[in-house]
C-alpha cells in the first residue's frame, strides 16, 4: 500500500481535505486557528464543547460533517489532560488515522495546533501506525463494500527548521517500525532468516551500509556451537546479518544493535504447549527492531557509527535438534548445558554478543523476545531493561521514555548467578523459574566482554495480543524507537 506523509504550513481553515482531524486537550478552549475551521461548521465545534458532548478525554472522538469543499469532514479527537508530549500527540494522531481508515476518506489532514518539532514528530509516528496494515495474505472484500485505505495524511505545523526536523525524524522512525512490524505480522512460514538476508540487502542497498551475511558453515567456522545448537533442529539456513551504517569517521566507536530472530520458537525438544503457540512467530522481533532501527538511521543519516546484528533461526523438535543434557560450546569457548531447548534467544544471543566485540562497540544493546517471565513481571507496558554499566542503563531508559516505549530497570545481581551454575559445563542454560528475565539476562552478560552493554526483554512489550485502540493487536514497532532515539542522542552529544 502506498503511504505518504507530508509537513504543510497551510492555515487550518484554507485546508481542502477529505478529512481535518484536530488534536484537542482535556475542556479545551478553541483558540483563533480552530474557530476559523468552526466557521462553516456555523459553530458546532464550540457548541458540543459548551455542552460537553466533546470533552477532549484521551481518544475521544467526534465528527462533523462539512460541506464540498474546505474542510469535508472534521475529527476532534481528544488527547486528554496529560502533559503533551511525543507519545500523547503519537496515540491520538494514531486514533485519528484509524478513523480515516474505517471512513475510507483516502487522505487526511492533522492539526494539533501549537505543536512543537516533539508533538509533530509523534503526529508523524501515530499517523503512520494508526494506517499501518498487513494485508498480504487477506482477499480484499467486494469493490463496492470496500473502503479507501488510507494513503495520505497531512500534516499541519509551523514554517520552522525545529519542526521540519521533528517531523523528519518521526517520518523515519515511521519507516523503520512499518518494516518491524510487517516482519513481526508474518507467519513464520513466510517470514524466513532468508527474509533477513532480504530486507538487509535492500536496507545496505538503499543506505549505503555494508552487508554480512553468514550461514551454517561460515558460524561453524567461527565456532558459534551455541546458535548453531538451536539450528541443529531445522532444515532452514540460519543466518547471521551484520549492517554496518558509517555515519562518522571509521575511527568512531559503534553503538551495535543487536536482535533476537527466532522466526518460529516451538521450544524444540522441550516443546511448548499447544494453546497460544502460534503467537511464538513474533519470536523475531528483537532482529525485526535492529533491521527497522537501521532503515530509519540510514533515512535520518545520523552522524555516528551504527552496526546491526541478528541471529536468526526456527526452534524446533526433530531428529537432530539438540536435547536436555547436551553441552555445546559458545565462540568465547565457554560450555554451555542444555536444560531446557526452549530457552533457546540466550543461545542465539551468546553467539552474537562475542561476535559485536569485534566492532570494538561504544555500546552494544540487544533486544530479544527472551522471557515469559518479564511478561509476568512488567506484563505489556514497560521493556525490561538490565545492564551493568548504570550509565548505559541509564542513557537507555531515557531514550525508551522519549521514544514512548518505557523500560524499568531489574538487578543483575551476582547472587542470582548461583541458579545458572551447571554441574557439568561453565553455565547452564537455565536457571529455574525464579527470577526468569534476571538470570536469562545473567546468563547473556557471560558472553560479554569489555563493552558496555544494555539488554532489552521485550517479550511483554513488541506485540500486544489485544487491540490498544490507538494500534490494532499485533506488532508493536518496539523497541525501534529506543533503538534510534539511543543513536539520536549520542549524536547530539
Ligand atoms: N520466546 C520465548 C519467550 C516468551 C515466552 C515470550 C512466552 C513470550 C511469551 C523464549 O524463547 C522462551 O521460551 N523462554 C522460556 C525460558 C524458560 C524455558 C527458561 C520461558 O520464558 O518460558
Ligand atoms: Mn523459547
Ligand atoms: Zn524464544
Amino acid at each position: 500500500m502506498p503511504f505518504s506523509l507530508q509537513l504543510s504550513h497551510t492555515a487550518p481553515a484554507s485546508v481542502d481535505s477529505p478529512l481535518l482531524a484536530i488534536i484537542l486537550p482535556q475542556d479545551p478552549s478553541l483558540d483563533a486557528a480552530v474557530r476559523a475551521v468552526d466557521t462553516p461548521l456555523a459553530g458546532a465545534i464550540q457548541r458540543s464543547i459548551t455542552r460537553r458532548d466533546f470533552r477532549g478525554g484521551r481518544d475521544e472522538t467526534m465528527l462533523f460533517v462539512g460541506g464540498d469543499t474546505g474542510a469535508q469532514r472534521v475529527l476532534l479527537v481528544g488527547r486528554g489532560s496529560a502533559t503533551l508530549t511525543r507519545a500523547v500527540a503519537r496515540r491520538a494522531a494514531a486514533i485519528a488515522a484509524r478513523q480515516a481508515g474505517k471512513l475510507g476518506t483516502g487522505a487526511m489532514h492533522l492539526l494539533l495546533d501549537g505543536a512543537d518539532a516533539e508533538a509533530i514528530e509523534g503526529l508523524a509516528l501515530g499517523a503512520a501506525a494508526g494506517s499501518w496494515a498487513y494485508p498480504d495474505l487477506q482477499t480484499p472484500p467486494p469493490e463496492k463494500d470496500r473502503r479507501a485505505q488510507l494513503e495520505s495524511v497531512t500534516v499541519l505545523g509551523a514554517d520552522t527548521d525545529a519542526v521540519r526536523a521533528g517531523f523528519a525524524a518521526g517520518t523515519a522512525v515511521a519507516e523503520g517500525q512499518a518494516i518491524a512490524k510487517r516482519l513481526g505480522m508474518m507467519p513464520g512460514n513466510v517470514c524466513t532468516p532468508e527474509t533477513f538476508v532480504e530486507v538487509g540487502r535492500e536496507i545496505a542497498a538503499r543506505h549505503g551500509m555494508t552487508i554480512t551475511v553468514l550461514g551454517r558453515a561460515e558460524m561453524e567456522q567461527e565456532k558459534m556451537g551455541s546458535f548453531l545448537c538451536v539450528a541443529q533442529g531445522t532444515p532452514e539456513e540460519p543466518r547471521l546479518v551484520a549492517l554496518e551504517y558509517h555515519g562518522a569517521a571509521p575511527d568512531q566507536q559503534p553503538i551495535v544493535l543487536i536482535g533476537k530472530g527466532l522466526c518460529f520458537d516451538t521450544g524444540g525438544i522441550s516443546i511448548k504447549p499447544a494453546p497460544e503457540m502460534e503467537w511464538m512467530k513474533f519470536d523475531m522481533s528483537g532482529a525485526g527492531g535492529v533491521m527497522g532501527a537501521m532503515e530509519a538511521i540510514g533515512r535520518l543519516q545520523l552522524p555516528v557509527n551504527v552496526v546491526g546484528i541478528i541471529g536468526s533461526t526456527t526452534n524446533m523438535p526433530s531428529g537432530t535438534a539438540v536435547k536436555p543434557g547436551d553441552v555445546v560450546r559458545a565462540s568465547n569457548g565457554k560450555t554451555i548445558e542444555i536444560i531446557n531447548t526452549d530457552a533457546e534467544g540466550r543461545l542465539v544471543l551468546a553467539d552474537l554478543l562475542v561476535f559485536a566485540k569485534r566492532f570494538n562497540p561504544a555500546l552494544a544493546v540487544d533486544a530479544a523476545t527472551l522471557t515469559g517471565a518479564i511478561v509476568i513481571g512488567l506484563g505489556a507496558n514497560a521493556v525490561g531493561v538490565f545492564g551493568s554499566d548504570t550509565s548505559a542503563v541509564d542513557e537507555v531508559l531515557a531514550a525508551g521514555t522519549a521514544a514512548g516505549e518505557p523500560g524499568w530497570p531489574l538487578p543483575l545481581w551476582g547472587e542470582y548467578k548461583e541458579q545458572i551454575k551447571s554441574d557439568v559445563a561453565d553455565l547452564k542454560n537455565t536457571g529455574g523459574r525464579a527470577a526468569g528475565a534476571i538470570t536469562a539476562a545473567l546468563f547473556l552478560q557471560e558472553f560479554v566482554d569489555g563493552y558496555p552493554w544494555v539488554h532489552l526483554d521485550v517479550a511483554g512489550t513488541a506485540y500486544s495480543q489485544v487491540d490498544l485502540g490507538w494500534i490494532p493487536k499485533g506488532p508493536t514497532g518496539t523497541p525501534v524507537g529506543t533503538f534510534v532515539e539511543i543513536v539520536r542522542a549520542r549524536a547530539r552529544r
